[in-house]
């Protein structure tokens, strides 16, 4: 199977404080993995070494078979909480669109086809029948698919997603697991999820992140463990 991304030792301080140590770990094209772990473990900053955004002190990642920043074009991202003003003067078409900015033309007009390409992923997300509306009007699930569309238009190869259901209800975050069913096998999935429970049926493995890496599957991240990871000694100060 084609690997889509693979770390060696790595390592990685901010400033003082050391975040990851001897960090190893590689994913397979068209894998689900869940990167689950305590507040603080390191989840977000494993992404950001991940898209190029940060650099590690030790070790090697490979993205693609290149250095991440020579990837950048292959991976989409839907950052942690990203919120915009209820004002921002946007419509969900002209979101979506804005995913594929780097595609314009130096004349700065989109193409029929990146057009196309953000109504095909309106239609993915379940969002067609709004997409004239203002962005800032949408609930948080939606805005969440519209941000995932928005990932999506890129046409990646590598997705993720940092808790993409931490602040919707359990009818949005069934929305959301939908349309990542349905892209299940085409693209690699990395997705931060606090939410073991709902998502450990879909996932094909799981990654928890707590200084270091363990990669399990699924059938072996026991509830007692799940919820081990959440309590005091484990979890840390
Ligand atoms: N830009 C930063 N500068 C300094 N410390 C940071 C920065 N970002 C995160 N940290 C610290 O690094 C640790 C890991 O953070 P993060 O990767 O966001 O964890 P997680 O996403 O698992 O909650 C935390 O202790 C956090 O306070
Ligand atoms: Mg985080």
């Amino acid at each position: 199977m084609k690997q889509v991304l693979s770390l060696e030792n790595v390592s990685f301080s901010y400033q003082e404080q050391k975040v990851l140590e001897g960090v190893t770990f590689s994913i397979n094209s068209g894998e689900f993995v869940g990167v689950f772990g305590p507040n603080g473990g390191g989840k977000t900053t494993l992404l950001k070494l991940i898209m190029g955004f940060l650099k590690p002190d030790y070790g090697t990642i490979e993205v693609f078979g290149s250095a991440p920043q020579y990837s950048q074009s292959r991976i989409a991202y839907v950052p942690q909480g990203l919120r915009f003003d209820r004002l921002f003067p946007i419509s969900v078409k002209e979101l979506v669109l804005s995913g594929r900015l780097s595609h314009l033309p130096w004349y700065g007009k989109f193409h029929s086809k990146d057009l196309d390409a953000a109504d095909e992923m309106l239609e993915k997300v379940g969002l067609s029948n709004i997409k004239s509306h203002a962005f800032g009007t949408l609930s948080g699930g939606q805005a969440q698919r519209a941000l995932i569309a928005r990932a999506l238009v890129t046409q990646p190869e590598l997705l993720l997603l940092d808790e993409p259901t931490a602040s919707v209800d359990s009818q949005a975050e069934r929305e959301i697991y939908s349309i990542l069913e349905e892209l299940k096998g085409e693209i690699a999935i990395l997705m931060v999820t606090h939410h073991l429970r709902t998502a450990i049926d879909q996932v094909d493995r799981v990654l928890c992140v707590r200084n270091n890496v363990i990669s399990m599957q699924p059938e072996e991240v026991c509830e007692h463990f799940a919820i081990g990871l959440y309590h005091p000694p484990l979890a840390g100060g």
